[in-house]
């Protein structure tokens, strides 16, 4: 709440830093803007009605996001390149969704709310909806006045990655090989485009032939923008379906399947396909540690009026 004062920061070099420490809070926002989760809500509620698949969107871009400067609302900026990433290029969605629901909570509270936090909302209200878990959202976060095209290139991973490269990438952003696992879950929901998986459907051998089959049908081996379910069970319910497709070699990326190909994912891959308990609520507790991922806190950064550009 409160921003750290000098004395505060004083005493904190015993335990190293200051400001990049401060802590988020469920309920920053409860004196300043006490109906913003309900605006949230009933603008995701609006839009998932309107369309199931954005709720798979705005939780993937909540996570692109937290891997670029940290969860800063860095990639809602039109300026910096960062939409233009080849992670994101032609592939984030999401952002009218965010533009209106801001204008409803710059309509009640104005100024107050930034944009990373509503993001982190939209996220969780996206997973709930679509059937996940939920969880309090840590808020408190302040927006980036920059973007990175160069940070996301580099931090986000791509869909032909392998396990070692899965782990460093998310080492890096300080989550565990187990977060990793229980946050690629999220796969279980949203639509992918055949560019990011024809290498896998006409080349890897670790996958089920059947499959290869029906995804060639619609995604030919040089590859386009054609879509298809990244769970090919479930593709609009938030379960447990994906680690069972994995466990049947069914997972769409080369990048899924590598959680389960011998290597040192492949127990928890098997207890969250048996225990979807297990994973709902390790999936909720990544996506709180995902979200404190450097958040700019006390007088750090800014709130952006509009999500699209820094203040003037
Ligand atoms: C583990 C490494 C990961 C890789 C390599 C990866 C890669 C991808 C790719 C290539 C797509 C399809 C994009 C397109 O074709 O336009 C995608 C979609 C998606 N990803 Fe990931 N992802 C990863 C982790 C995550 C995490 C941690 C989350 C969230 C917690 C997430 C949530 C999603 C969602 C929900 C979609 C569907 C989006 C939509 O339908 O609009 N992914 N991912
Ligand atoms: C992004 O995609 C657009 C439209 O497909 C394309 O014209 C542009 O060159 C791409 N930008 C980058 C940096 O790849």
């Amino acid at each position: 709440m409160a921003a750290p004062t000098f004395l505060h920061c004083l005493l904190a070099i015993w335990l190293l830093s200051c400001a990049a420490h401060a802590q988020l809070s469920t309920t920053f926002y409860s004196a300043s803007c006490p109906s913003l989760e309900a605006i949230v809500r009933t603008g995701m509620n609006k839009a998932v009605r309107n369309e199931r698949r954005i709720g798979a969107s705005l939780l993937r871009l909540f996570f692109h996001d937290c891997f670029v400067q940290g969860c800063d609302g860095s990639v809602l900026l039109d300026a910096g390149g960062e939409k233009q990433a080849a992670p994101n290029n032609g592939s984030i969605r999401g952002f009218g969704v965010v533009d209106a629901i801001k204008a409803g909570v710059e309509a009640a509270c104005p100024g107050v709310v930034s944009c990373a936090d509503i993001l982190a909302l939209t996220a969780r209200d996206g997973t709930f909806l679509l059937g996940g878990p939920t969880w309090r959202v840590p808020l408190g976060r302040r927006d980036s006045t920059t973007a990175s095209r160069a940070l996301a290139n580099a931090n986000l991973p791509p869909p032909t990655a392998d396990l070692s490269t899965l782990i460093s990438l998310f080492r890096r952003q300080g989550l565990s090989p187990a977060e990793m696992t229980a946050l690629s879950g999220a796969h279980t929901i949203g639509l992918a485009q055949c560019l990011n998986f024809n290498g896998r459907i006409y080349n890897d051998a670790n996958i089920d032939p059947s499959f290869a089959a029906l995804r060639r049908q619609t995604c030919p081996s040089s590859g386009n923008r054609n879509l298809a379910p990244i769970d090919v069970q479930t593709p609009g319910a938030f379960d447990a379906a994906y680690y069972r497709n994995l466990l049947a070699k069914r997972g769409l990326f080369h990048s899924d399947q590598a959680l389960f190909n011998g290597g040192s994912e492949d127990a928890l891959v098997r207890q969250y396909s048996a225990s979807p308990a297990l994973f709902r609520s390790d999936f909720a507790k990544a996506m709180i540690k995902m979200g404190n991922i450097h958040p700019l806190t006390g007088s750090a950064g800014e709130i952006r009026a509009n999500c699209h550009v820094v203040n003037s």
